[in-house]
């Protein structure tokens, strides 16, 4: 595997929106058409395509936004949508990683993410890359990873 993130563009776009959930579907993530739609106006959102080789195996769209008044919206993962066939190789971790890396360039000690926390939901994945529960925003946890 040779994963990378990469910037959306015309040519990824069409395999990226097909990433599950579908509009409609149950799920504990957004469509990533919607939050591609939430990036255009969100000059703060970073939204990468993860590709392994040229195939798209996932989205990943993280916020840096250090001036927010809310401390968890201030910096890290705001949506992860891992392609079916994809799950279970690593790849919801390194884009972890990868949203890790871009915030300690930007000059982060730590990010956060909110996670539905449902038995069947991501809280397992988000524990076992580093997250640590710090609260709770909106019914949601609020994780804190340490940097
Ligand atoms: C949650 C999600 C991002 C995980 O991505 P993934 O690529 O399958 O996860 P990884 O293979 O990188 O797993 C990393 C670790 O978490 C563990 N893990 C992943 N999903 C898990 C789950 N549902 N329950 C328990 N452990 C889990 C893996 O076993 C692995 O552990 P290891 O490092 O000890 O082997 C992916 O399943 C997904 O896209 N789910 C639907 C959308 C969603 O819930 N997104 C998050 C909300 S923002």
């Amino acid at each position: 595997m040779t994963l990378r993130l990469v910037e959306l563009d015309s040519e990824n776009l069409p395999a990226v929106v097909r990433i599950p959930p579908a509009v409609g579907e149950k799920a504990y993530v957004a469509p990533v058409v919607f939050s591609i739609a939430e990036a255009y106006v969100t000059p703060t959102a970073w939204p990468r395509a993860i590709v392994d080789d040229d195939e798209v195996v996932g989205f990943v769209m993280a916020n840096w936004d250090p001036d927010n008044e809310i401390e968890a919206f201030r910096g890290g993962i705001w949506r992860l949508n891992v392609a079916e066939a994809a799950k279970g190789r690593g790849i919801g971790r390194f884009a972890v990683e990868q949203v890790a890396d871009e915030a300690r360039r930007r000059g982060y000690e730590r990010i956060t993410v909110l996670w539905d926390p449902a038995p069947d939901g991501p809280e397992q994945f988000y524990l076992r890359v580093g997250f640590r529960p710090g609260g709770e925003l909106f019914g949601e946890t609020v994780g804190v990873l340490a940097l």
